[in-house]
C-alpha cells in the first residue's frame, strides 16, 4: 500500500448531495437474510454489484445520508461474507426463513429497549432516496409509525396498501387478496418507519395465518390499528422502490444507476463523447472539463483531476489521476496507483501499484509495477519493470528527469538516479546513479558488405 491514493477532495464528484435534515435518533433493521433463489449464485443476493457497490451498500449510505447510523442487518445462516461486507454495522441471523414478521424479531434483543423510530428497510430494495427516508420519518413521528408506497404499473406480486384517507388501514399480499382488493394499485414498496417502544410489542402478535404462512411484517399495520394507532404513508417513484430479484432485473438496476450517474458527471463538467459506453461508479470523482472519450470503465476508488483527457478503452480502478494529465487509449491503470498532473500514461500501459510524478510520460507500450517514476522522467516505449521474481514484489525508483531508453526491462529492485539515461534495450540489474548512464546491450558488430554477400549466396542456391 506504499502509493496509497491521497485524500485530496476533488469537486464536482459523482457523488450526490442530498439537502435534508439528519433524522435524529433512530435505527434502521435491514432485512437480507433471504436466499435470493433466483439469482442462482452462491453469493448472498445482495452481496451483487451495482455500479460497482454491493446492493446492500446502497441502502446502508442512504441510510447514513439520512443520519440513521445505527443500523442493523438481518442475515441468514451461512451468510459471513455478508456480515463482513457490512462491518461495522451490526448483523442478527434469522435462523429459519419465517417470513418478514420473522426477521425483524432477530433484532429483538439489540433494539426492544429503542427509544426512538426504527425504519424497516429491505437489502434487495437498493435505489431509496435518504429525501424518502425523512418523509417517511415525518409522516411516522405525526401517527406512530408510516409505510411507504408506490403506484405500480403492475401491481401483481406486492402487497396492496388498503387506505381510508391519509391512514393505511390494512396491508394485503398479493395471495392473501380479495378480487377488488387485487385491483389496487397502490403497494407496499418495503420501506417502514416505526415507533421503537411499541414495534416489538406488534411483532409478537403476528400469527402465520394466511396464504404463504408466513409471519408477515405488514400485518403490524392491522395489529397497530387495533390499538389506535394509525400508520401514515409516503409515496415513492416506482424506479425508487425496484426490487431486485433476478440477474434481469440487476442487469436493469445496473443500467439505470449508470445513466443517473453519467448525467450527474456531465452537470458537473464532464464531457463524454459517448455516454452511454462509459461506465462509473458511485464514487467516481472529477475535477471540470474532464474528457472522456468512448468505452471507458472506471472501477471503484477513482479521482480524476480537472482538464484530464481519458482516451478510448481505458480500465482505471483505485486511483487517483492529476490535473491536465493524459490517459490511454488502451491504458489499463490498477489499485493503489496515482498519476500525477500533466503527465502521460499512453496507450496500452499497465500501471499497477505505482506513482508517475508530475510531468512523468509513458506513451507506449509498457508495465509499471511497484514503481515510482519521478518528475518528468520519460519511460521509452516497451519497458518492462520486472516487479515480480517470482517470489516477492520488488520496488523501483526511477529519478527525476530520468530517460528510460525503449525497450529496457528494469529487474526490481532497483533505483535509477535523477537524470540518469538507460540505453535502449537494456537490461538494468544495479543500480545507476545520478546522472550516470547505462548500456546493458550487447555491442553492435558491423561487416561491411556483408549483407549483399549474404543476399549473393542465398540466391545462388535458388
Ligand atoms: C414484501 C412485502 C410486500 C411488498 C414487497 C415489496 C411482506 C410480507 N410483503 O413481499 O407487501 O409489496 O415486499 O417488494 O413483507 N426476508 C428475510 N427473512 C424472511 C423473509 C424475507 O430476511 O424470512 C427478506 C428478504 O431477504 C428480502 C425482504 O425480506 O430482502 C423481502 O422479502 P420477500 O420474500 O422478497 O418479500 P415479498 O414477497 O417481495
Ligand atoms: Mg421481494
Amino acid at each position: 500500500m506504499k502509493h496509497g491514493v491521497s485524500g485530496k477532495t476533488l469537486g464536482g464528484g459523482v457523488f450526490c448531495h442530498y439537502n435534508i435534515q439528519m433524522i435524529q435518533n433512530s435505527a434502521s433493521i435491514i432485512l437480507a437474510a433471504g436466499k435470493g433463489t433466483r439469482m442462482k449464485s452462491s453469493l448472498p443476493k445482495v452481496l451483487h454489484q451495482i455500479a460497482g457497490q454491493p446492493m446492500i451498500h446502497h441502502v446502508t449510505t442512504a441510510c447514513q445520508d439520512a443520519g440513521i447510523a445505527d443500523m442493523h442487518i438481518i442475515i441468514g445462516p451461512d451468510m459471513d461474507s455478508l456480515a463482513s461486507a457490512v462491518t461495522p454495522h451490526k448483523t442478527h441471523t434469522q435462523k429459519e426463513q419465517l417470513g418478514t414478521g420473522d426477521a425483524v424479531k432477530a433484532a429483538k434483543d439489540a433494539l426492544h429497549n429503542f427509544e426512538g423510530y426504527i425504519f424497516i428497510l429491505y437489502g434487495d430494495v437498493p435505489f431509496i432516496h435518504p429525501e424518502t427516508l425523512e418523509n417517511l420519518y415525518n409522516a411516522a413521528t405525526k401517527t406512530g409509525m408510516a409505510i411507504l408506497g408506490f403506484e405500480a404499473a403492475n401491481p401483481h406480486g406486492y402487497g396492496r396498501l388498503i387506505t381510508s384517507g391519509t391512514t393505511v388501514t390494512e396491508i394485503v399480499e398479493e395471495k392473501d387478496c380479495t378480487d377488488a382488493q387485487r385491483l389496487v394499485t397502490l403497494c407496499n414498496a418495503g420501506g417502514y418507519c416505526v415507533d421503537g417502544r411499541r414495534l416489538f410489542a406488534w411483532l409478537d402478535q403476528l400469527s402465520d395465518d394466511n396464504a404463504q404462512k408466513e409471519y408477515y411484517l405488514t400485518d403490524i399495520v392491522s395489529i397497530a390499528a387495533k390499538e389506535g394507532v394509525k400508520c401514515a404513508y409516503a409515496i415513492a417513484e416506482e424506479a425508487e422502490v425496484m426490487g431486485i430479484n433476478s440477474r434481469a432485473q440487476l442487469a436493469i438496476a445496473e443500467k439505470t444507476l449508470q445513466s443517473k450517474l453519467r448525467t450527474q458527471a456531465m452537470a458537473n463538467g464532464v464531457t463524454m463523447i459517448d455516454p452511454d459506453t462509459v461506465y462509473l461508479s458511485t464514487d467516481t470523482a472529477f475535477g471540470q472539463d474532464v474528457i472522456i472519450e468512448p468505452n471507458v470503465f472506471f472501477g471503484t476508488g477513482v479521482r480524476i483531476g480537472s482538464n484530464t483527457h481519458i482516451h478510448a478503452f481505458s480500465h482505471i480502478e483505485g486511483a487517483e489521476i492529476g490535473d491536465h494529465s493524459s490517459v490511454g487509449p488502451f491504458a489499463r491503470i490498477r489499485p493503489q496507483s496515482k498519476i500525477g498532473n500533466h503527465a502521460t500514461v499512453g496507450n496500452f500501459i499497465e500501471v499497477n501499484r505505482s506513482e508517475f510524478k508530475d510531468g512523468s510520460k509513458s506513451k507506449h507500450l509498457s508495465y509499471i509495477g511497484d514503481a515510482v517514476i519521478g518528475e518528468k522522467a520519460n519511460i521509452g516505449a516497451g519497458t518492462v519493470i520486472a516487479n515480480y521474481d517470482g517470489f516477492n514484489k520488488n520496488d523501483t525508483t526511477v529519478g527525476v528527469g530520468a530517460f528510460i531508453g525503449s525497450n529496457s526491462t528494469l529487474i526490481a529492485p532497483l533505483t535509477i538516479g535523477d537524470g540518469a539515461i538507460i540505453a535502449g534495450g537494456s537490461v538494468i540489474t544495479q543500480n545507476v546513479a545520478t546522472d550516470a548512464m547505462a548500456i546493458a546491450r550487447p555491442d553492435t558488430t558491423i561487416k561491411p558488405g556483408a549483407a549483399a554477400e549474404y543476399r549473393q549466396k542465398k540466391g545462388k542456391k535458388k
